[in-house]
């Protein structure tokens, strides 16, 4: 398949919503209202399909620190998966990291298998491990 990754404009807010919906029903994403998908469009990428345009793919990723980022809302339609899009778009998000000199990327997935395969690791160096607290209130995501 031949796609292109750049990053998102706002027409592609709508095409944004459907993927992260998609998967957000089957609770590997968490949803997205296109008033989100906009305040954030800044921070993601989409992959377009180079024969239809259609875009096929999207990931974002979303700048804490200068030592934290975190790659988000990465879905790619069922339809294209298998072809290196969630690949090209995780690798797009590290090179925005490496520029702008972030020291470290995490992501929460349940598809840790395929982050494992683009490099990432359950640990930092030294055995540093990320931890969670849930505070049981809903912010803004
Ligand atoms: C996970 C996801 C983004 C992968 O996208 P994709 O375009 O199908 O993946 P790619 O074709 O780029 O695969 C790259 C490599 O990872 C492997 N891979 C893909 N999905 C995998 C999975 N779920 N588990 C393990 N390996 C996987 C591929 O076989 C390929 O391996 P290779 O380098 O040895 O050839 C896609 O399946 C998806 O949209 N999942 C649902 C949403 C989700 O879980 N997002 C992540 C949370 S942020």
């Amino acid at each position: 398949m031949d796609f292109l990754i750049r990053p998102a404009r706002a027409a592609d807010i709508p095409a944004i919503y459907e993927l992260v919906a998609h998967y957000a029903k089957q609770k590997h994403l968490l949803a997205r209202t296109c008033r989100q998908i906009a305040k954030l469009r800044h921070t993601f990428f989409v992959a377009v399909d180079k024969q239809t345009h259609a875009v096929i793919g999207c990931g974002a990723l979303e700048i804490f620190s200068s030592k934290l980022a975190e790659v988000r809302s990465l879905a790619v339609n069922p339809a294209c998966k298998n072809c290196g899009i969630g690949r090209a778009l995780v690798a797009a998000c590290l090179h925005r990291a490496r520029s702008r000199k972030i020291a470290e990327v995490m992501t929460i997935t349940s598809s840790d298998a395929f982050f494992q395969k683009q490099g990432f690791d359950f640990a930092l160096p030294n055995e540093k491990k990320a931890l969670f607290f849930l505070t049981g209130t809903h912010g803004e995501v």
